[in-house]
């Protein structure tokens, strides 16, 4: 199968990493980015990793005309995975109509010209976010949604239902993947997190800390009624999480998908706390961790995590990573990172 494939923010740290999967399974990859959180150098350790290169275009997705150009140039595209979003929950309270134009206007125009030009699968990056608070875990796709707390939850909502309704009226077929937590880096540690604004997930920020360039980190809360008092999550490796794409991918384009919209949980079905987290990680890195206990922050989850069955027995996705691989492959890559590799 040699399928064109159009990666939406494949500069990014998701994206990135799709790249190489896709090129494991003979597709090719074209990818687009604008470079607002991501560096295009990334793309010379993708063609060095996979010895093929990547045709890019650096293109906001937000402007019609310039991403027609990409459908005009390449025909032949079988089918989409739009990674390009802007992600930082706490700015997108900030600025939230940043937030719902860039993320809402670039995936309409996206869609529209997968319509147009005769694409036949369509994958989104989603969120456990759209879950909300208050849901009982394991979390299966069946379960309600619940109120976004942020603007950039609320993106992720928002652009679920416009795919639904759209793609009602289209000849494609999309697939929704709700991600839980992303983290980990490729095991060759020349790719991983590489964020042009400050990293904010637990597992770049811990790395950031051994490595000195926090100073010390802080574990919001340990009062919450978990095993140890510390937030639960489900912590999925960026290299399992990029595989899933290409599984739902050959899933839509095989003809196997019923529904003309299929929704996902992306996590390793288990759920492990922030100290659990710290602990994983000073065992693989054999340091000690700065870090102090501070009080709750306000919007934070006591415990989300994901039931993964449905990805497993349609998708045949089977993740191969634990907690030690993500923790091993991240302080490789942050280590490499401070020596510029
Ligand atoms: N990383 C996570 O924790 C996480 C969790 C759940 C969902 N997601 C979603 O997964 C997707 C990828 O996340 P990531 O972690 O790789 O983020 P990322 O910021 O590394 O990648 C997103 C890329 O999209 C690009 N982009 C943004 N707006 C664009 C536009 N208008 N035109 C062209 N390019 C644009 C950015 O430059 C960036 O390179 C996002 O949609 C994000 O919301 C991420």
């Amino acid at each position: 199968m040699t399928k064109k494939i159009l990666v939406t923010g494949g500069t990014g740290y998701i994206g990135s990493h799709t790249l190489i999967d896709l090129i494991e399974n003979q597709f090719i990859p074209i990818s687009v980015d604008n470079g607002y959180n991501s560096d295009v150098s990334v793309l010379k350790k993708v063609e060095q990793l996979t010895g093929h290169k990547i045709k890019h275009y650096n293109i906001d997705l937000c402007d019609v005309n310039l991403s027609e150009q990409i459908f005009i140039e390449n025909p032949d595209i079988s089918g989409i995975i739009h990674f390009a979003a802007l992600k930082a929950v706490g700015e997108s309270t900030e600025i939230p109509l940043k937030y719902y134009k860039n993320n809402l206007i670039s995936l309409m125009n996206i869609l529209e010209l997968s319509d147009k030009y005769n694409v036949k699968a369509f994958i989104f990056s989603s969120s456990c976010t759209v879950y909300g608070e208050g849901q009982l875990s394991p979390i299966d796709e069946n379960a309600s949604l619940a109120w976004a707390s942020s603007p950039y939850g609320s993106t992720k909502q928002f652009s679920e239902q416009i795919i639904k309704d759209y793609t009602l009226t289209t000849h494609f077929q999309s697939v929704l993947l709700r991600y839980f937590n992303p983290a980990g880096a490729h095991p060759s540690g020349l790719m991983g997190e590489s964020p042009k604004n400050i990293a904010l997930n637990l597992v770049p920020v811990i790395t950031e800390t051994a490595i000195g360039k926090r100073q010390k980190m802080t574990v919001y809360g340990e009062d919450y009624d978990t095993r140890d008092g510390t937030c639960i999550r489900d912590y999925i490796h960026v290299c399992d999480l990029a595989n899933a794409h290409t599984l739902a991918l050959q899933y839509v384009l095989d003809n196997q998908q019923i529904e003309k919209t299929d929704v996902f949980n992306l996590g390793i079905g288990e759920g492990l706390t922030v100290l659990e987290m710290i602990k994983a990680f000073e065992k693989i890195s054999k340091t000690s961790l700065n870090y102090f206990v501070g009080k709750r922050r306000p919007g934070d989850i006591q415990a989300i995590y994901a039931d993964n069955k449905k990805a497993r027995d349609i998708l045949g996705w089977k993740p191969k990573n634990n907690v030690e691989d993500i923790m091993r492959s991240a302080w490789i890559w942050e280590q490499n990172k401070s020596k510029n590799l």
